[in-house]
């Protein structure tokens, strides 16, 4: 089976059927990673190259492992030491990058828009890795992989999504991402922080997190975003995390089986406590383990791998 998308810009235009493969072939990378010996032939001969205009841990490090466990050339871009500093635009140095023939880019950028505006200039495939406060895909379909694992279905699961909603480029995706794979999303935290019309994009909204999160299956709990300015939405740390942090007193309301899922990084103490960020039912880790299985899948899918995706490295 093939996808109907050429890029993977964010998931509001990519349909069940898509997301539902995306998330089928990353079940079979995921067996690759638990190997002695962590490489395929899958992508050898093709070039992968990482534009990363923004600072990243999980994306950009697992994006690169995905890539080298397919066997596919990994270019990552550092845009300090590029020619960004001597005024060369975003615009020109994709084209130039381009130029070089990859099979596939992999675009990070502090702007909303940036891989949507580059898709319409370039020819090659793009995976969008975070644009701004706009849209993570891949982030979102590691939440979906993460959470299918788990509660073995996504369908009819209560998502709440807890905090700096406004600034979260992680909500946005994952409110498209598990409505469409049937769970009901809700958003809650400081009505500052909860954009008007978000309900428009299928999410269910409360400022009342202990009432919203009581019979949740899954909760989500989201970085206080300082460096856009979160910082001017709510009095001080401390009273964001007594009133909308997760620590174990509020854990303890909750249903014995939630998941307890954050995409990174962590403030520790302001948005979790750390006995639950470490607990038994979160599953931090977990996601970034699956992060690594669904890029592969999304590198294979829109790199246009050809070889068995099960065959054993030379
Ligand atoms: N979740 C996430 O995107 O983390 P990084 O910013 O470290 O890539």
């Amino acid at each position: 089976m093939e996808l109907k998308i050429k890029n993977l810009l964010g998931l509001r235009d990519v349909d069940k059927q898509d997301i539902q493969l995306m998330l089928d072939t990353a079940e079979s990378f995921k067996e690759i990673s638990r190997r002695d010996i962590k490489k395929v032939p899958t992508l050898r001969g093709k070039t992968q190259v990482n534009l990363f205009f923004e600072s990243s841990t999980r994306t950009r490090t697992s994006f690169e492992i995905a890539g080298k466990r397919l066997s596919a050339d990994v270019v990552n871009f550092s845009a300090s030491v590029s020619a960004l500093s001597k005024g060369e635009t975003l615009t020109d140095t994709a084209r130039n990058i381009e130029a070089m023939r990859p099979d596939i880019l992999v675009i990070r950028h502090s702007a909303a828009g940036a891989a949507h505006m580059l898709s319409r200039l370039l020819k090659t495939p793009i995976i969008n890795a975070g644009d701004g406060s706009h849209e993570h895909p891949t982030q979102s379909l590691l939440d979906m992989f993460t959470v299918r694992e788990r509660k073995k279905k996504i369908d009819g699961l209560k998502v709440v999504i807890v905090g700096d909603i406004y600034h979260s480029r992680v909500a946005r995706s994952n409110i498209y991402g598990f409505t469409k794979m049937g769970a009901e999303v809700w958003v809650a935290g400081p009505p500052t922080m909860i954009p008007p019309g978000i309900e428009d994009m299928g999410a269910r909204v409360s400022y009342n997190v202990p009432e919203a999160v009581r019979d949740a299956d899954v909760i989500m709990m989201l970085r206080i975003q300082m460096e856009r300015g979160s910082g001017t939405m709510f009095p001080g740390l401390r009273e964001y995390s007594i009133r909308y942090g997760l620590n174990q007193e509020r854990m303890k309301k909750m249903k014995p089986n939630v998941l307890v899922m954050h995409p990174g990084p962590i403030n520790r103490g302001v948005e979790i406590s750390p006995e639950v960020a470490d607990g038994r039912l979160s599953v931090i880790l977990d996601q970034v383990e699956s992060g690594v299985a669904v890029r592969m899948a999304l590198l294979y899918l829109f790199c246009g791998g050809g070889t068995s995706i099960d065959e054993t490295a030379d």
